[in-house]
């Protein structure tokens, strides 16, 4: 059987790993792995097919920045010669970027079967382009593997056949669960006993200049009673500079580059708070058990919310002072970690696969 995997985003990459991995143990696939280009910075791609032994692409296409309709469309015209070349059996897509849904668009046209790796998720806020990439995709798909029960509730609800669906747990779990040892070797060296992590890379928070600039005052305050790490996307360094807000070391925060996988693990792992408006990140502190606040007024990850560590603060910074008063009092939000989310995903994806494909 031959599957091709389409990744392009660093949240993509610790998707497929373990579901590459699986497919490998299984002994019944040829695998081709394609990359779109989507980043292509060496800290915000090439580091992570390193650190989680990822193999090297089979081919880039290249496609690198644009707006969202110039970086789909370079996607799909690269894609397409690519899948009528290698016919493949299935294609594999993963989470929520350009270049997932891009792909799947090509395999929908070309009748090549699409297998969803992170289905079903849903904010319910068509502002944000994600969540317009997760409805589509999951449209098209064949196999919707999803990490959570309210992944099928919400595939269901959207009309998806239910032998579509598979409720397979979480794989960003399962590089979590892999690397988490090795992560504890990379400790950054003078780090306080108890320090706040930072990452802000959504348009809605960075590029609005009056609020990333209230964030970032509001982030000085905070550093007053506990150090605060930034380890900045470059979407965010961009706005930074742009608001002439950039200069870390002048306004009390430590701004960091891009962290590998193993850094930031390692860094998130110990950290006395996690302030974010990422989706993977609100799923590691779940599991992690270390407190989050999400500044985002949704969440298409409502587990991490329901179940595990993490508190929607919204777009208040009233909301993000007191939460984490309240942290450093000691007085953090005890959580669980959601059903399936126990390092054996990938293989369950495999097995589906490797058996009804
Ligand atoms: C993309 C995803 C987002 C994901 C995020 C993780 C979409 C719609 N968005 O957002 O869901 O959470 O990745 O990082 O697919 N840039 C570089 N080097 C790189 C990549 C990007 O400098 O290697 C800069 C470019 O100026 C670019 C900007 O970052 O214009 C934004 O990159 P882009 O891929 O458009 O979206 P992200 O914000 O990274």
């Amino acid at each position: 059987m031959r599957i091709v995997h389409m990744v392009g985003a660093r949240p993509n990459f610790m998707k497929a790993a373990p579901v590459m991995q699986a497919l490998a143990e299984s002994g019944q696939t040829r695998q081709i792995l394609v990359h779109s280009g989507q980043h292509y910075d060496f800290n915000m791609s090439d580091v992570f097919f390193q650190e989680l032994g990822i193999p090297a692409p089979d081919l880039n296409l290249q496609v690198g920045s644009g707006s969202h309709a110039q970086q789909t469309a370079a996607i799909m015209k690269l894609f397409e010669p690519v899948v009528l070349e290698q016919r493949p059996d299935l294609v594999l897509v993963y989470g929520d970027v350009n270049s997932t849904l891009a792909a799947a668009l090509v395999c929908a046209k070309l009748l090549v079967p699409i297998g969803h790796v992170e289905a079903g998720l849903r904010s319910f806020d068509r502002t944000m382009p994600e969540e317009v990439n997760r409805i589509l995709t999951d449209q098209v798909s064949d196999f919707l593997f999803t990490p959570s029960r309210d992944g099928d509730r919400n595939l269901t609800h959207e009309g998806v056949a239910p032998e579509k669906i598979h409720l397979v747990g979480n794989v960003m779990i399962d590089t979590l669960i892999r690397m988490l040892p090795k992560s504890q070797e990379h400790s950054m060296r003078d780090l306080p006993e108890r320090y706040a992590v930072v990452t802000l890379h959504r348009p809605c928070n960075v590029d609005d200049l009056a609020w990333l600039g209230a964030m970032i005052q509001t982030l000085q305050d905070v550093s007053h009673d506990i150090q605060v790490l930034f380890p900045i996307h470059p979407r965010t360094r961009q706005r930074l500079a742009e608001a002439g807000l950039g200069n870390g070391q002048d306004n009390g925060l430590r701004l960091l580059k891009p962290l590998s996988y193993l850094e930031f693990l390692a860094l998130e792992s110990r950290a006395t708070v996690v302030i974010t408006d990422s989706g993977g990140i609100q799923e590691e502190t779940t599991y992690l058990g270390v407190p989050c606040l999400t500044v985002r007024e949704n969440t298409e990850r409502p587990a991490t919310v329901e179940a595990g560590t993490n508190v929607l603060v919204g777009r208040s910074l009233d909301r993000i002072r007191s939460e984490i008063a309240r942290i450093l009092a000691g007085n953090t939000k005890q959580g669980e970690v959601p059903p399936l989310w126990d390092g054996c995903a990938a293989r369950r994806i495999a097995e589906i696969i490797t058996t009804r494909c």
